[in-house]
């Protein structure tokens, strides 16, 4: 078998639909890849990026950490060991993830177990039910975010207070600001086919405030329902010790990570990322977690009380640098 019909269309269609089910900041999707033989490239898609909220394409990075943790959980599931290389390629900047897949046996244990969550996996806005978390399973999300060198650091009642203060100031900067809101505006509500976030993702609006974000705050989504939601909620910051484009990505993956071990116990998650997206409040939930190390996404956990609304995703052929024929798969630009 040569290089280029190391995987076949079928199984390039596995790698690549897992990898699009992600989430990415807005469902941006900021990815492509190219596969040559047993090598798939994950690229930065510069014209997915979000230049106002995310100037120093942190998000898209954790989303593009997300998609690699996806293409190696479907690459287990069809029985490929994967090693990883971050940014491998300093003459292609855009190159941030090399996938090596090695000799193909039975399913990879462990990794492989996680590809049923990839498509049940959604970001729930809604309200959670009033049952709290067992420990042994945030325990086993913190061992997830573990495994791909990041941490997990759930807040305790009085470290949850002082978070919601920050997030206030947050949720007040965003509603005024003009060209965020602007930004917001192109991916957030409406009816999506391909990527952003439909309305009916967006959750209904929390009767009394409550700790989960409303990606529509500052513009109109009409039809949008009310609920009352639980006062108090699991929440948990997760962390990398390097701030670089590296602990960025292995932020993603952490995320993915612990996500879908979070879905296979039917727990759901939903982020409080506002906090994070202004460097001197970042700095004030560096500091409520001790300032060892970064904290890249915030996240609120439970057992949802409702049914998430879905993200729509494009079509894999459409992520791929690389066109893949039935004899096997040539330069995307040939
Ligand atoms: C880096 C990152 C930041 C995100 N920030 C937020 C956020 O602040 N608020 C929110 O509601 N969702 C946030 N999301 C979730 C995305 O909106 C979601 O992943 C995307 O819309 C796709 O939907 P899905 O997760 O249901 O597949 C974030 C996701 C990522 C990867």
């Amino acid at each position: 078998m040569s290089t280029t019909q190391y995987l076949t269309r079928d199984e390039v269609g596995i790698l690549l639909t897992a990898a699009a089910h992600a989430p990415s900041m807005h469902n941006t999707q900021p990815w492509k890849f190219e596969i040559q033989g047993p090598v798939i490239d994950v690229l930065r898609d510069p014209e997915r990026a979000l230049p106002v909220a995310d100037p120093g394409g942190r998000m898209s990075r954790i989303g593009l950490g997300a998609a690699a943790f996806n293409l190696r959980v479907a690459a287990a599931l069809l029985g490929h060991e994967t090693t990883l290389a971050l940014e491998p390629d300093p003459a292609r900047p855009a190159v941030a993830l090399r996938i090596f897949l090695a000799g193909r046996r039975v399913p990879v244990p462990g990794l492989s177990s996680l590809y049923g969550e990839i498509t049940r996996r959604h970001t729930y806005r809604g309200p959670l039910l009033a049952v709290p978390m067992p420990p042994v399973l945030r325990h086993e999300l913190t061992v997830a975010a573990q495994a791909e060198e990041a941490e997990l650091d759930w807040l305790d009642g009085t470290r949850r207070t002082q978070l919601g203060r920050i997030i206030h100031d947050a949720d007040e900067r965003e509603v005024h600001d003009e060209d965020r809101l602007h930004e917001r505006m192109q991916w957030i509500g409406g009816r999506r086919d391909d990527d952003g976030v439909p309305a009916a993702a967006l959750g209904p609006l929390p009767q009394t405030p409550a700790s989960v974000r409303d990606l529509a705050a500052g513009f109109e989504v009409p039809d949008r329902g009310r609920a009352s939601f639980e006062t108090k909620a699991a929440v948990a910051v997760l962390s990398t010790p390097a701030e670089d484009s590296h602990g960025w990505l292995l932020a993603g993956m952490a995320l993915q990570h612990l996500l879908l071990t979070a879905t296979a116990h039917d727990l759901t998650a939903s982020f409080l990322n506002q906090a994070l997206e202004y460097t001197d409040l970042r700095d004030q939930v560096r500091t409520l977690i001790g300032r060892r190390s970064w904290p890249q996404l915030i996240l609120r956990c439970g057992y949802p009380a409702d049914s998430a609304g879905h993200t729509p995703r494009r079509h894999w052929n459409d992520t791929l640098g690389t066109r893949v024929t039935p004899e096997g798969s040539e330069p995307w630009n040939k």
